[in-house]
């Protein structure tokens, strides 16, 4: 359905997108990327973890944070909801964490006002907004002048250290492993521009632990660079994908990242399917001693590749202008 029903074509003003050709934009954008590093020494943290499920709230880049801590933690049910709506389950012993940057996100605000309801425990992550109406306990995330998928690492924070995800120790390595890659992200460039080039699709196949960050690259690659791109994991996409990498249309639309995995039976997988469907797979290694820092290597060049593709296209990265002309148009 192109328009709301009822509605005649010529009554839906239509947006027009107008690309800001200004780099030095650009420039504030790799400031926000320089910015991970510093963030993770947030210490926003929740008082009292104990209760018996954990459900979290958030839309796209607030979203986000969930999402990893959902992949990394196993001590409890974690249910995600990004939606409206609340599973029944929810009650007095549900830890209820709500995300969202602005605070003003209507699907984060009307799933937390149904868990104020039912009597769950709401903590808010956000900058201030609606969402500190509701709830228990605030963590207001430092004020700066970031995109919230750029503030992954205030909004991450509280959810590491409050489960024991890591230590502080583990925190400092991840900050080298960063700063090497803000000063050089050569590599990163090199495969923007040949997307660019190619007018390429991303595929990105991740692996465990890190299912998650493929998918934030493709929602980096879709908000910065302004593309299309689609993420799947080992093993579930060798029960699909796999499938139609021997038939699709236009393969070479396509250009196809893989995380060097983690397990040896899905190096074997990654190794066959390469092989069985003679695709070319970019694997990319992550760099790092342990799980979080390899996590945040891998992050982080996949916020660089979308940069540079932005930069290449002439484009800003840090402008979502139709994302927010919906909110508007929906408030
Ligand atoms: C913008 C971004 C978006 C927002 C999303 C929800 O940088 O990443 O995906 O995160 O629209 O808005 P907030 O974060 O304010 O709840």
């Amino acid at each position: 359905m192109a328009i709301e029903m009822g509605r005649k074509k010529s009554e839906v003003a239509a947006y027009t997108y107008k690309p800001m050709r200004n780099t030095s934009v650009n420039m504030d954008f790799k400031h926000e990327l320089e910015s991970l590093k510093e963030q993770l020494t947030f210490n926003g943290r929740i008082k009292d973890t104990n209760y018996d499920n954990i459900v979290i709230a958030g839309m796209g880049g607030s979203g986000m944070p969930g999402r990893i801590f959902h992949e990394l933690y196993s001590e409890k049910p974690v249910y995600l909801v990004d939606d409206y709506h609340i599973p029944n389950f929810v009650g007095p012993r549900t830890l209820f964490i709500s995300v969202s940057n602005s605070g003003n996100t209507e699907e984060t605000i009307s799933a937390t006002k149904q868990a104020v309801e039912k009597g769950a425990h709401i903590v808010t992550i956000s900058k201030g907004g609606e969402l500190v109406k509701y709830g228990d306990e605030h963590i207001i995330l430092p004020k700066k002048n970031l995109q919230p998928r750029s503030s992954i690492g205030y909004m991450l924070a509280p959810f590491l250290s409050s489960f024991g995800i890591c230590t502080q120790k583990e925190l400092l390595g991840v900050y080298k492993i960063l700063d090497e890659l803000d000063k050089d992200n050569e590599e990163c460039k090199q495969y923007a521009v040949e997307i660019f080039k190619g007018e390429k699709i991303p595929v990105i196949q991740g692996s465990a632990p890190f299912k998650t960050v493929a998918y934030r690259w493709k929602t980096q690659f879709n908000e910065n660079a302004k593309i299309f791109a689609y993420a799947n994991s080992f093993p579930e996409l060798n029960h699909n994908d796999t499938v139609a990498l021997t038939h699709t249309y236009n393969k070479k639309a396509f250009f196809f990242f893989a995380f060097n995995p983690q397990y040896e039976r899905i190096k074997k997988r990654l190794a066959l399917t390469s092989e069985l469907t003679n695709t070319e797979l970019h694997v990319i290694d992550a760099k790092g001693k342990n799980t979080i820092e390899k996590l945040f290597y891998l992050m982080h060049y996949g916020d660089y590749i979308s940069y540079h593709l932005s930069k290449l296209r002439g484009l800003d990265a840090k402008d979502i202008s139709v994302s927010l002309e919906m909110k508007r148009r929906l408030a």
